[in-house]
């Protein structure tokens, strides 16, 4: 069960339900499973928009909503309970389990669907319904309207209006309640110390793969069945390939080695960036960078508040690495015309952040009314720098190539500013060697 109550659950649903529009009706399927090879499906993780509306974590489900429907308004399909199922699979709700754990008003087996929800679509006015996201389903979806349409003649009126479901749900998502902000900061938690548990095994010799098993290690331990997202453990200049999966270089002496890697809890994301030295002490060129990086991290938190638009704090960063490329002659020119000229793009080329939730990359709109968004007290979202040197970058001297750095924390807006999340993890170049010259005369 999630640790969410089921009581917020169904304020959210209810909440939807007021802004939808009279006599209509929304339809939200499960994740599909995916098979990894011939029997074998990849581990199970609900669809976001499921999951947010219900806590019901089984695949083979859809969720419909329907205002005001005299019979109930939340009806679930789902499976039926079967013994021998059960004692292959696992345990299933079923219908009566759905109604009395998740406060389902009805509810029907899955297998009935094609009975049943022509029936309920039938004579609404607007259906809202998410389509692209599972091409299997929206094929049923036609395939139920067409149902309707070859009853047309008997007196069955097929639905007027199909709506996407997704502006009046994500916008919901985007603000967090306390009960979110409390699971995304168990979440961050388990992540920060499996960070710290990765720079404290550190050392030349070891493979990336080295430093994942740690990370898996502590978030397991800490009751995350799932990463967020692959975990990135790149080492030397492996840290200028953004999305870095493969883990499985040597981590040699004198390079750094970048993390970005966070646990989910009841689907809540965590997702942290750290860089530090794999034998746990920064060269003058890296610490260089290392400050800069720092330094618009610490920077863009000053432009997360309610005083401040989404993009506020990618501006800041935007300056602050500039200005520091700039002071290291990686730069040449003029600290404005270089900003708007993108000059620092070859060596940062991501945003500052991103919305954080139940995706990692979470929903919400950045820009409204085609301004960029003004942050609200519960909004959630990461701050992640990075200086980038690829390798081949012959504009700047050799001493400078490969080096790549991010730091990146989760942070929640608050009624006068904002909370890191992720503070519990070092980040500053005197904590991250203290506690790995800690680790090393310990031995731990
Ligand atoms: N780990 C994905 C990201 O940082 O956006
Ligand atoms: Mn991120
Ligand atoms: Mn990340």
């Amino acid at each position: 069960m999630s640790s969410i109550s089921m009581s917020e659950y169904a304020q959210r649903r209810q909440q939807l339900m007021e802004r939808m529009t009279p006599n209509s009706i929304a339809i939200v399927p499960a994740a599909a499973v995916s098979t990894r090879n011939s029997s074998v499906e990849y581990p199970y993780r609900q669809h976001s928009d499921f999951f947010y509306l219900s806590g019901f974590a089984e695949p083979e489900a859809v969720l419909v909503l329907i205002p005001k429907r005299e019979h109930g308004e939340y009806v679930v399909f789902c499976r039926e309970r079967n013994p021998e199922r059960e004692l292959w699979d696992g345990l299933r709700a079923g219908q009566e389990g759905v109604i009395a754990n998740y406060l389902a008003d009805d509810a029907f087996p899955i297998s009935d669907i094609d009975d049943i929800l022509p029936g309920l679509l039938e004579g609404r006015e607007r259906v809202y319904y998410s389509i692209g996201n599972n091409p299997e389903f929206d094929q049923h979806m036609m395939d139920w309207l067409n149902s309707i349409r070859s009853k047309a003649r008997m007196g069955a009126q097929p639905p007027k209006e199909f709506v996407m479901l997704d502006p009046l749900l994500h916008d919901a998502r985007l603000h967090k309640s306390p009960a979110e902000i409390a699971t995304m900061q168990r979440a961050a938690d388990i992540s920060c110390r499996a960070h710290i548990r990765a720079m404290q095994a550190s050392q030349p010799g070891l493979y990336e793969y080295h430093l994942e098993a740690e990370l898996d290690y502590e978030f397991r331990k800490g009751g995350a069945r799932l990463a967020a997202y692959s975990s990135i453990v790149a080492s030397g200049s492996n840290a200028c390939i953004l999305h870095y999966t493969e883990n499985n270089a040597p981590l040699h002496d004198g390079d750094l080695v970048l993390i970005d890697a966070g646990c989910e809890i009841d689907c809540y994301a965590s997702d942290i960036t750290r860089t530090f030295p794999v034998n746990g002490r920064f060269s003058p060129e890296q610490k260089a960078i290392y400050e800069i990086v720092l330094k618009a991290n610490l920077e863009a938190m000053h432009y997360i508040s309610p005083k401040h638009c989404w993009n506020d704090a990618h501006d800041a960063t935007v300056r602050v690495i500039t200005a520091g490329l700039l002071e290291l002659g990686l730069l040449q020119g003029e600290l404005d015309e270089l900003i708007a000229s993108d000059a620092y793009r070859p060596f940062y080329m991501h945003r500052a952040g991103h919305w954080l939730g139940l995706d990692v990359h979470d929903v919400g709109d950045y820009k409204v009314n085609g301004e960029w968004r003004a942050l609200k007290p519960g909004m959630t979202m990461t701050v992640e720098p990075g200086i980038y040197i690829a390798v081949d970058n012959l504009t700047v001297p050799q001493q400078w190539r490969g080096i790549g750095v991010r730091i990146e924390d989760d942070v929640v807006v608050t009624a006068d500013g904002c909370q890191v999340l992720t503070r519990a993890v070092p980040k500053s170049i005197d904590e991250i060697e203290a506690l790995m010259a800690a680790a090393q005369s310990s031995g731990v």
